[in-house]
């Protein structure tokens, strides 16, 4: 009889997008199909804020402006979460790396660890597009489902169609002019990023202004090759 081997390493995907792409939206669907694990940075440092934690402290008023937090920050919320276990299956990093310096660091880890990033998927928008996206998102205070007022409703209005919660909230820094500020930390510092993993081969481009079904399938079969390899 022969042995196949059967290679059990985690899968790890980074998802680059401007605010509004859709990066959120399509990591929980990415969640429940392959069983990976969403890590959103943006969801960390919020989670550091309410906390008050001494990072929430420090990211506070600068994910308020809009700007980017600091690098060491950042790394040090993304670091704590990896050390869980939940996450032997593998993840979706979803807002992260935002910096070339994230991405060496980010690197560096994973090689520690024995690991690689598997594929980079690029959500590619129009600007134009990401004010109404943003302005008109609203989340499930009790399970975090993402919505819009006009593209995403829940079946019975206000109520979330995942967990029967009755709250919604939405988030301070989903303003016109916040917008703004973080489109534009995203060309000077994150849109760099897509040369560079397009330059290892690892990067996959997809059409994010179509409906978010669309997406969906699109990026299935870009990660359902990967679980399958
Ligand atoms: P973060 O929370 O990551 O925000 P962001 O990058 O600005 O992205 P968003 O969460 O706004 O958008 P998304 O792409 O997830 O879109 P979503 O799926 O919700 O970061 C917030 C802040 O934290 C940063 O500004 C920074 O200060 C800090 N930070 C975080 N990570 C950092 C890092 N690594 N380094 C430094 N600082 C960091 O979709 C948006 C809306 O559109 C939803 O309502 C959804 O229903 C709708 N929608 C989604 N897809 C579609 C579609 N195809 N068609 C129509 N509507 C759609
Ligand atoms: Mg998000």
């Amino acid at each position: 009889m022969t042995e196949t081997a059967v290679d059990t390493r985690p899968v790890n995907l980074i998802l680059l997008g401007p605010p509004g792409a859709g990066k959120g939206t399509q990591a929980r669907m990415l969640e429940e199909s392959f069983g990976l694990v969403q890590l959103s940075t943006g969801d960390l440092l919020r989670g550091a804020v309410a906390a008050g934690t001494e990072a929430g402290l420090a990211a506070k008023a600068v994910m308020e402006k809009g700007e980017l937090v600091s690098d060491e920050i950042v790394l040090a919320v993304l670091k704590e979460r990896l050390a869980q276990p939940d996450v032997a299956a593998g993840t979706i990093l979803d807002g992260f790396p935002r910096t070339a310096g994230q991405a060496a660091a980010l690197d560096a880890l994973l090689a520690e660890r024995g690991e690689k990033i598997d594929a980079v998927i690029s959500l590619k928008v129009q600007d134009e597009a990401m004010v109404e996206r943003v302005s008109g998102r609203f989340t499930c205070a009790g399970c975090g489902e993402g919505y819009h007022d006009s593209f995403k409703q829940p079946a019975r209005p206000g109520v979330c169609d995942k967990c029967g919660g009755t709250e919604m909230k939405r988030r301070a820094d989903d303003n016109a002019e916040t917008v703004r500020t973080r489109l534009q930390a995203y060309h000077a510092d994150t849109a760099p990023l897509i040369d560079y993993y397009a330059a290892r081969g690892t990067l996959t481009e997809v059409d994010a202004m179509a409906e978010i079904g669309r997406v969906r399938a699109e990026m299935e079969a870009i990660v359902g090759k990967l679980t399958a390899a």
